[in-house]
C-alpha cells in the first residue's frame, strides 16, 4: 500500500518519531542518502504562492539525488481543464512522488486515491503537515524531548497551522492548546481526532478563547498570519476580531520564562506578533525555516522506503 502524507495523523506516533530521528541524521550529514539517484523526478505543484516550501522541496529533492519538477498550477491543465485524478494517473507513470500545495483537502485526497506514488500535502486550507514536522524537529532540538511539553497556538484556530498543531502535537504526546476567537475555532472533527490520538500518547488538546489562559505556563508559543492565502478579502474583519490575540511581550510573559516562539512565516509584524517577540531572543524562526529542508527530506526518504517494502 502506497503511503501518503495528507494530514499530520497519517503518521503513527512511532512513525513520526522515526521521521524526526531521520531528519536529525540528515541534518548532520546532508548528502548521506540518495534514494532518488538516477535521477528520479518529484513533481512539486503549487496552486498558491510559496517561498520556503518551494525552495526546501527543490533543494531537498536535489540533495537526495533527484530532480525536482516545480509546476505552477496556473500554467498547467490542473488549473481547470483536468481533474486531480487524471493528473495523478499521468504523473505516476513518470515521477517518484507528488507534492502539492492546494486549497481544499479533498483535492489531495482525490489525487492520493488515484495514484500509486506517494502524495504529500505541501499546505491545504485545512492542514500544513510538512511545516509541523519542521516545527517539531525545531522544538526537539531546543528542548530535547517533545512528550509532555505544552504548546499554545494563538490566532486563527480554523487555519491549516492551528489544525496541524492539534494533530501533530497530540501524536507527539504534547499538550496542545489553541487560543482563538469563538468564530474561528478549529473544526470539531479535528479536535476530536486530536483528543483520540492524545488519549493514546499521554498528550491533550484544548480549545480556549482567552489568549492569556492559552499561553499560561506554556513551553512553546506559536502564531501564524491572521489572513491565510485565499482569505485576503476578509482582512479588515479579521484584523478587528484577532486584535487581542497578538503575541507581544505581555502575552509572552504569561508563558514559561524560557518559552520558545515559533512562526511558520511569512509574518505580519504588528499584527499576529510584535517585532519585539519575533525578532527577540525567544524566537527560533530561522531554525524552524531551515528545518523544512531536513524534515521534508526525511519524509521523502521514509515514504520512498515504504514503496520499496511494498514492492
Ligand atoms: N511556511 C511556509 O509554508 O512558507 P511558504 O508559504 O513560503 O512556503
Ligand atoms: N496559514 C498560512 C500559512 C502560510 C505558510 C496560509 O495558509 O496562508
Amino acid at each position: 500500500m502506497t503511503r501518503h502524507f495528507l494530514r499530520d495523523d497519517d503518521l503513527t506516533p512511532a512513525e513520526q518519531a522515526e521521521i524526526l530521528d531521520l531528519a536529525a541524521e540528515l541534518k548532520r550529514d546532508r548528502f548521506a542518502s540518495k534514494p532518488l539517484a538516477g535521477p528520479q523526478t518529484v513533481a512539486v505543484i503549487f496552486d498558491k504562492s510559496s517561498t520556503r516550501t518551494r525552495v526546501s522541496f527543490a533543494v531537498g529533492i536535489a540533495d537526495l539525488g533527484g530532480s525536482p519538477l516545480i509546476i505552477s498550477t496556473a500554467n498547467s491543465q490542473l488549473s481547470g481543464k483536468e481533474t486531480a485524478s487524471d493528473t495523478a494517473r499521468v504523473l505516476e507513470r513518470q515521477v517518484a512522488a507528488i507534492v502539492w500545495r492546494t486549497y481544499a483537502q479533498t483535492g489531495l485526497e482525490e489525487m492520493a486515491l488515484n495514484t500509486t506514488v506517494p502524495v504529500v500535502n505541501a499546505l491545504s486550507d485545512e492542514f500544513h503537515p510538512c511545516q509541523l514536522l519542521a516545527d517539531l524537529l525545531t522544538i526537539r532540538e531546543h528542548r530535547g524531548e517533545l512528550a509532555g511539553l505544552t504548546v499554545a497556538f494563538l490566532g486563527d484556530g480554523a487555519s491549516n497551522m492551528a489544525q496541524s498543531y492539534l494533530l501533530a502535537c497530540a501524536t507527539a504526546g504534547m499538550h496542545v492548546r489553541v487560543g482563538s476567537p469563538a468564530a474561528y475555532s478549529p473544526d470539531p472533527a479535528v479536535v476530536a481526532d486530536a483528543r483520540t490520538i492524545a488519549a493514546t500518547t499521554g498528550g491533550s488538546a484544548t480549545v480556549l478563547t482567552d489568549p492569556a489562559e492559552a499561553v499560561a505556563g506554556a513551553d512553546i508559543v506559536v502564531t501564524d498570519t491572521w489572513v491565510s492565502m485565499g482569505k485576503e478579502d476578509e482582512k479588515a474583519a479579521r484584523v478587528k476580531v484577532f486584535g487581542g490575540y497578538q503575541v507581544d511581550a505581555d502575552l509572552m510573559a504569561g508563558a514559561k520564562p524560557d518559552a520558545l516562539f515559533l512562526h511558520c512565516l511569512p509574518a505580519d509584524r504588528g499584527y499576529e506578533v510584535s517585532a519585539g517577540v519575533i525578532d527577540g531572543p525567544q524566537s527560533v524562526i530561522w531554525d524552524e525555516a531551515e528545518n523544512r529542508l531536513h524534515a521534508q527530506k526525511a519524509l521523502l526518504v521514509w515514504l520512498l522506503r515504504q514503496q520499496t517494502v511494498a514492492a
